[in-house]
């Protein structure tokens, strides 16, 4: 029996095996693209190893992608062949890894927090959660999560970083911007190639209107990103936010080309269609589009990986992203089998079915209704669910586009009472004023 870096029991009798997954854990936690090839290391030391393969079918999942979910069936088999040697929480793993290939995520999150009470320092179980929760939009589930765990941290343990830059996010997404601040900062002051930790202040930024200090705060730490995964690329896909809050479209141009949608950069070439970079990448066209902006042929890759992904609705909040390209390059036919597909998901088994169902079809097809300038149907569409977003997951920064969809729909079918209605439901849910926001600002002074 081994240790891991935070002294939690590994089932594994090779040192060699051991200091390979604490190796691939903190590749996982510092966003780094080596964390398989660790893995690898540590299945070639004790090819019996089973919280290394358990950790290589998280990795699989991890890209939310319906074709790597028989890589991370297989590891679970794998990893169950040591079952009877297993600990208590090694074989939690095991069954929240089953949970999450069967896409049943509140069992898969029931099991990383039955490790997390016995086992708050086990830092996969408190990370793993913590993405789940967010793409299940559970922000006070994520914030609960994570202060719990954290009084049985102490600084000095590897991976405390981490704790602090999920802190850090949790808070922010539940509009505890000072306390979110503080701790994203001092994540970075630990390492300030803390890519959570960056990324968590910068939505204060955003979310608080301080552009200006949140190009300043990613300018100053973009030093630090060599080497690291698609994470930088939401990076710059949020210094590319606050320059578009500030009309500075042609930087906005020059990031989206240079730095998080180059399709020849070889991140992006590494995971072409990668959900976060798709996400990315279709918000920013289409508020680049609402602001007037002519953005050429940009669209038609996206719309090509949303044509080869079709069936694949194991990411909600992508679902109206790949829409957004879809319908902006005028394939009714692909827009149509989208729908299609959210609705027989939403018919079918796991956690996002009745995601699918309520939420995300009816964005999905509103996103199409937009694009074809049906703009009644975007508000019949829209109007029921936009307290409802959250259940796509994402943040608020970014679920933003769809409650700009719905109040520039509702200002051009002249529905004048639900316009107002919207735009004061987002005057009261945060600190920043409309007319201050660009998303907004002109229906606020149109209303
Ligand atoms: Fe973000």
């Amino acid at each position: 029996m081994q240790q891991d870096a935070r002294g939690l029991a590994l089932t594994t009798d090779q040192p060699e095996a051991a200091r390979a997954y604490d190796a691939a854990i903190a590749s996982y936690l510092g966003y780094r693209t080596d964390a398989a090839r660790h893995v690898e290391a540590a299945l070639a030391a004790d090819p019996g190893f089973a919280m290394a393969h358990l950790l290589r079918g998280y990795l699989a999942m991890l890209a939310f992608n319906r074709a790597f979910v028989p890589a991370a069936a297989a590891a679970l088999a794998e990893a169950r062949k040591a079952e009877a040697r297993l600990t208590g929480r090694e074989r939690l793993h095991l069954e929240a890894l089953e949970a999450w290939t069967a896409g049943r995520l509140w069992r898969t999150l029931h099991a990383w927090e039955a490790i997390l009470a016995e086992h708050p320092t086990d830092v996969l179980a408190l990370r793993l959660s913590h993405f789940n929760y967010f793409w299940l939009g559970e922000v006070d589930a994520m914030r609960r999560s994570v202060l719990h765990a954290k009084p049985g941290w102490a600084a000095d343990l590897p991976g405390w970083g981490t704790v602090l830059s999920c802190e850090a996010f949790a808070r922010e997404e539940c509009g505890e911007y000072r306390e979110a601040e503080a701790a994203g900062r001092a994540a970075v002051e630990i390492d300030p190639r803390d890519l959570w930790g960056t990324h968590a202040v910068a939505h204060v930024m955003e979310m608080e209107g301080r552009h200006r200090d949140g190009i300043a705060w990613l300018d100053g730490l973009q030093g630090h990103w060599e080497g690291a995964a698609a994470i930088v690329h939401h990076l710059w896909w949020h210094c590319a936010l606050y320059h578009w809050e500030l009309g500075e479209f042609d930087t906005v141009l020059a990031l989206y080309d240079g730095r998080f949608r180059n399709p020849a950069s070889p991140l992006t070439r590494a995971m072409p269609d990668l959900y976060i970079d798709v996400q990315n990448a279709a918000a920013m066209l289409w508020r680049l589009e609402r602001a007037g902006v002519a953005v050429g042929d940009r669209w038609a890759e996206l719309a090509d990986k949303a044509e080869a992904r079709a069936g694949d609705t194991l990411s909600a909040f992508t679902q109206p992203h790949w829409m957004l390209a879809l319908a902006a390059t005028g394939r009714g036919d692909a827009a149509g089998r989208l729908v299609a597909d959210l609705a027989a998901a939403g018919e079918g088994e796991g956690t996002l079915a009745a995601i699918h169902a309520a939420v995300t079809g009816p964005t999905a097809a509103a996103a199409l209704a937009h694009r074809q300038g049906d703009w009644g149907r975007v508000v019949d569409l829209l109007w029921p669910i936009r307290n409802e977003l959250w259940r796509l997951g994402g943040s608020h920064a970014q679920r933003d586009i769809f409650r700009q969809m719905l109040a520039d729909a509702a200002a051009r079918a002249g529905d004048r009472n639900r316009l107002r209605a919207v735009l004061a439901e987002e005057t009261a849910g945060r600190t920043l004023p409309l007319t201050r926001r660009r998303g907004f600002a002109p229906l606020a002074i149109a209303a």
